[in-house]
């Protein structure tokens, strides 16, 4: 039976806020009591604060004046509100970079970084990480039971490297561990043997990068990996003594749409709950293609702890950092609010709560601009959507059931952009995962975004698309999965690497995948841009783009064949019975067809429920959260259009007005929520 299980248990409710930085207004603290009752205003119940506050928490060494802190805390707590409390190692003060340099990060180039900027601390630093040790350990002790403290929000957005001595010392340290200080072994893994690389010893080993050996797949791969172990390492140490002090409050790290840096699979388990901040660049072209790429993160980071997760930062309007920085329109602030909620979010939070009156993020939108009063469209908006989390409370701690899913995987992505080979201008895994996920976007199925390393028996389908570095534990979780039922559907590039980045022998995809899906895929035909290739499936035939893998089929059944080229007849799709499952080959990248064709199948097969009784219209699409007793569906319009009518699945109770309705008519980014007994 599902359960509920809220993102901070210590307080069941949605939380409606935003980062707050109060230290900026010091020399006006007027200014906070004006905060306070525009916080009540606006419908908001809580505030991160503390995110930058390090120099005025520790103005000198061991100095430590938390006066602004205690008194904000009991401001917002006095007032009824909530309190994520930051870490403050996303900047440091100017004494401990003068002092310690060392903390410093240091570039490709050797040279070390001046004292400037933010998130740019060394996480090997035994000083930093005895300094950010420190005042943890202060700000535990003295918030970390506090009523109005509800979670840790650690430093900020973790992202970058550093190529400092220590770091690269630390490097040499994790490879040693590896490879069992064998560096013959480390030799055979990274195949050191091309053009004369071979190491003598561990102490040889520097960073891959600008000036230095790059072109080590073994190597650049294991740097990533250890970028990301020692970042989580950082992680793990700055929160050991809040854990220690304040063991029944979550921990959460923000994390960022399309990261790239760090693997957040290997850093979920670090942390309590997931935490992201969304700013999708809505009206650049196609609303419905932008809100389904940041459904996407939505259901990564619910999936990423099996739970709901936090909207930690999100615009009320604008952002100053993109090329073009468009507010958005009326409807769109709600609805993607709501969006985040759809997808199992606790939370709507946004950068920021009051517009700095200086430095860089002066122009970035907030709740309460320059003129410093709610009478604003955007301070209305978030009134409005601080009105609905408080109509629709209980939701907040409810699930998703997704059974579909899609494997993504960051260690992939990274050893497909060192692929020499294929299209060098880019291989589009992104693209191509977001390309199947929208397939379920569209027809308002739920569907988990997973690790090739996560547990796959609930689901009933899983896609893994352009999956091609497998390693052993992940080609013995796919063969498990299939054998025990499950349907698998994989592409072109399937299995092509081992762990280290070594091509399988013996044919791909590579060990027992060529069982597992019964086929030998032989080479690639990768697509001029020009170029377009057809396959035929039935009466039908489908447009394929990039990539054709000409494929043979070892027991499998054929479904689509290649209709034109030197491979025509040649499959283009199969399947093939597994012990009690069933595994799909997609053999070719196409454009929109395929795909939906083989997945409408399949989804039917296997017996996954869209959330609405309906075909949806191009824009809109539904997803669920449930207790065990009640199911809830967000019905989401990201088109401009009026949207007459979509049928939901029997009478439901409309959360915002009360009512029993069977449809729903949406307006122009309109959504509804609704709750089946
Ligand atoms: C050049 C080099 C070879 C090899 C090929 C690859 O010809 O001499 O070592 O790299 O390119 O095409
Ligand atoms: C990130 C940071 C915030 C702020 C916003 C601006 O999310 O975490 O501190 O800079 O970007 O969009």
């Amino acid at each position: 039976m599902v359960q509920k299980r809220h993102a901070c248990q210590s307080y069941p409710h949605f939380l409606h806020g935003a980062d707050y930085n109060p230290e900026q207004w010091l020399h006006d603290k007027s200014i906070w009591d004006v905060d306070m009752a525009l916080m009540q205003q606006a419908n908001c119940n809580e505030m991160s604060v503390g995110i930058f506050s390090w120099a005025k928490l520790e103005p000198r060494e061991g100095e430590y004046d938390f006066s602004f802190l205690d008194e904000i805390i009991e401001k917002i707590h006095s007032n009824g509100g909530k309190v994520i409390l930051a870490t403050p190692s996303g900047a440091r003060p100017r004494w401990l970079a003068e002092k310690y340099p060392e903390v410093l990060r240091v570039g490709h180039d050797g040279v070390r970084e001046h004292f400037r900027g933010r998130h740019n601390h060394c996480y090997t630093s035994p000083v930093y990480r005895e300094k950010v040790g420190a005042i943890n350990r202060k700000l535990a002790e003295r918030y970390g039971n506090h009523p109005a403290v509800v979670a840790w929000h650690i430093s900020n957005e973790y992202s970058g490297e550093c190529r400092c001595p220590l770091c690269q010392e630390a490097f040499r340290n994790f490879l040693r561990e590896k490879y069992d200080n064998d560096i013959q072994k480390l030799n055979l893994a990274w195949w050191t043997t091309f053009w004369s690389k071979t190491f003598d010893s561990f102490d040889q080993i520097e960073a891959p990068g600008k000036h230095t050996e790059n072109g080590l797949h073994g190597l650049n791969l294991d740097w990533r990996r250890f970028v990301t172990h020692q970042t989580k390492d950082f992680i793990l140490a700055e929160c050991a003594p809040i854990r220690e002090l304040s063991p029944k409050l979550p921990v959460t790290i923000n994390m960022m749409f399309e990261f790239y840096d760090l693997n957040y699979h290997q850093l979920a388990d670090a942390i309590d709950i997931a935490s992201w901040d969304s700013y999708p660049e809505w009206h650049n072209g196609d609303d419905a293609v932008i809100a389904q790429k940041t459904a996407f993160w939505h259901d990564l980071y619910r999936s990423l702890k099996k739970r709901p997760f936090l909207l930690m930062e999100s615009t009320p309007s604008l952002v100053n950092w993109k090329s073009y920085n468009k507010p958005k329109k009326p409807g769109m602030d709600v609805l993607s609010a709501m969006q985040a909620v759809a997808h199992g979010s606790d939370s709507v939070q946004y950068f920021q709560w009051r517009k700095s009156r200086g430095s860089s993020e002066k122009l970035h939108g907030a709740v309460v601009g320059h003129d410093g009063t709610g009478d604003t469209r955007v301070f209305r908006s978030v009134q409005k959507t601080g009105q609905i989390l408080k109509q629709i409370d209980e939701i907040c701690g409810t699930l998703t059931q997704a059974k579909a899913a899609i494997v993504f995987d960051w260690e992939n992505m990274w050893a497909l952009d060192d692929a020499q080979g294929y299209a060098n201008v880019g291989k589009q895994y992104m693209n191509t995962c977001y390309e199947y996920h929208r397939v379920f976007w569209e027809k308002g199925i739920d569907c988990d975004i997973i690790s090739p390393k996560a547990d796959l028996s609930g689901y009933a389908l899983v896609v893994a698309p352009m999956l091609y570095m497998t390693d052993e534990e992940t080609i013995e979780n796919l063969k498990q999965y299939v054998a025990a039922g499950g349907t698998l559907y994989g592409t072109y590039m399937l299995g092509t690497v081992n762990e280290t980045d070594l091509c399988w022998l013996g044919g791909m995809p590579g060990g027992a995948l060529k069982e597992v899906f019964g086929i030998l895929a032989e080479e690639i035909d990768t697509l001029y841009p020009h170029e377009q290739q057809h396959a035929g499936m039935g009466d039908r035939e489908f447009t394929l783009v990039d990539y054709c893998e000409v494929i043979h089929a070892k027991g499998a059944r054929v479904l689509a064949e290649y209709a034109d080229g030197w491979y025509a007849g040649m499959p283009a799709a199969t399947e093939n019975r597994y012990g009690k499952g069933l595994a799909v080959y997609q053999a070719c990248r196409d454009r929109e067809g395929l795909k939906d064709a083989l997945l409408d199948r399949l989804i039917r097969d296997a017996g996954i429920q869209p959330n609405l009784p309906c075909a949806l219209p191009h824009g809109v699409t539904a997803h669920s959260r449930t207790d065990g007793v009640h199911t809830y569906i967000f019905v989401e319009n990201y088109s401009d259009q009026t949207v007459e009518e979509v049928a939901l699945p029997g009478s439901m109770t409309d959360l915002l007005t009360g009512e029993n309705v069977t449809s729903v008519q949406l307006p122009p980014y309109g959504f509804g929520i609704f709750r089946k007994e």
